[in-house]
């Protein structure tokens, strides 16, 4: 059976709905992020501090090439993985993509204190936020197959919505 893929911004829940997904599906979960962590031995915000995001990038790209290369699985993948063509292309071949899609203000409320997050890291962390979704937010649209807005939705609903949306119910 092939890949049920959640992208989103940081804070818009990808990983929590993908549990719950995964095991209501009896699916494998798996969050890129701590695929990355794990391989490099480095937290995140380790492996940006030392290595720069570029070398994040390069590790996560990799993480998703194996991870696309097996199937049954609900995947999480990091905020930025639809920056790089290449991750799209791959996660979109492998199964279904799902844009869990949250509006700025709903955002901005959510990252306000997510920790290990080093791309949030500046002062005016609303307006980082603003800038990057405004970098992206074409991007994510672009890239799914379907778009939830989970604003007022709890985990338990979006993975619901989610489910159902795939005819996975
Ligand atoms: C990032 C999102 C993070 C993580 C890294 C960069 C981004 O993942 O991959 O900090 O560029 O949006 P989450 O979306 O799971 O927070």
């Amino acid at each position: 059976m092939s890949n049920l893929v959640l992208i989103g911004f940081m804070g818009s829940g990808k990983s929590t709905a993908g549990r719950i997904l995964a095991a209501r599906l009896e699916r494998e979960f798996v969050d890129t992020d701590i695929a990355v962590e794990e391989r490099s031995g480095k937290s995140i915000q380790r492996l940006f501090e030392e290595d720069g995001e570029a070398h994040f990038r390069e590790l996560e790209g990799r993480v998703i090439e194996s991870v696309c290369a097996r199937s049954n699985q609900v995947i999480s993948v990091g905020g930025g993985a639809i920056l790089t063509a290449a991750n799209v292309e791959r996660l979109r071949r492998s199964g279904r993509v799902v844009y869990l899609r949250l509006s700025e203000e709903e955002l901005i409320a959510r990252t306000a204190n997510l920790k290990g997050r080093p791309l949030l890291e500046e002062e005016d962390r609303a307006a980082r936020v603003r800038e990057l979704l405004a970098q992206r937010r074409d991007l994510y649209e672009a890239s799914a197959d379907e778009i939830v807005d989970v604003d007022a939705m709890r985990a338990t609903e979006v993975a619901d919505v989610v489910a159902g949306r795939l005819g996975l119910e």
